[in-house]
């Protein structure tokens, strides 16, 4: 499994990125939007400077024509562009037509294994099942990602499962195990995961046995 940043902030992917552990990004409206006042287009090819890997950016119309007219005047951003697309019947037609014309695009806002199954019909390179929102509702969201990872493996269907609304480090680890290609993870969350009191207790020590031998042997 590889790790996306979920984010539109710059200041949190150029430090993400610098840690070596970032194969892409996703976007929402919500992320974007977090930003305050920017030029849309100038700032999603900024995220693609930062990161080299698939930045997914979602449209706003609801429409299959307009779905497919916005896309297309976001795919020349540049060539890691991937286009995020609601799973509704009118968001699958735009998955078909962009994805004939080789458009790599991610299903978002899935809940349901049928609807992975709809996202993968209709051309999908890859789909969003939310695995923080359906817990909020009770339900299982990392249950959800392992019934899509078993049905797309069983059934040989190539749409990366691309495990989102990651709200702990225990997700990222149940993702794993349950079969997710992918994890989108917000950059809190990625920070938690590097830390271990006993990884900071254990430098302490090497650092201070270390600072000891060079006393005790004059240096
Ligand atoms: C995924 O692509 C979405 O941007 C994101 O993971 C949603 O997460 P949230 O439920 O925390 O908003």
């Amino acid at each position: 499994m590889i790790f996306f940043l979920d984010t539109a902030n710059l200041d949190e992917l150029r430090e993400a990125a610098s840690w070596g552990v970032v194969s892409g990004v996703t976007t929402n409206p919500s992320l974007v939007a977090r930003e305050g006042k920017v030029d849309f287009g100038s700032h999603i090819r900024a995220v693609t400077e930062i990161v080299d890997g698939p930045v997914s950016v979602e449209v706003l119309s609801m429409e299959t024509g307009p779905m497919i007219e916005e896309a297309r005047s976001l795919v020349p951003i540049s060539p890691n562009v991937v286009i995020k697309i609601p799973m509704t019947p009118a968001g699958m037609g735009a998955v078909k037509v962009l994805s004939s014309e080789g458009v790599a695009v991610n299903v978002t806002l899935i809940f349901t294994p049928q609807q992975a199954l709809l996202a993968a019909a209709a051309g999908a390179a890859y789909v969003s099942p939310f695995v923080g929102r359906l817990d909020d509702i009770g339900e299982d969201g990392v249950g959800v990602v392992g019934d899509i990872a078993q049905v797309f493996s069983m059934q040989d269907i190539g749409t990366k499962v691309l495990a989102a609304s990651i709200r702990h480090p225990a997700h990222v680890v149940q993702c794993a195990l349950a079969g997710a290609d992918v994890a989108t993870v917000p950059f809190k969350v990625l920070k938690q995961l590097f830390h271990h009191p006993l990884t900071d207790k254990g430098i302490e020590k090497f650092l201070a046995d270390w600072e000891g031998y060079n006393k005790n042997h004059g240096r």
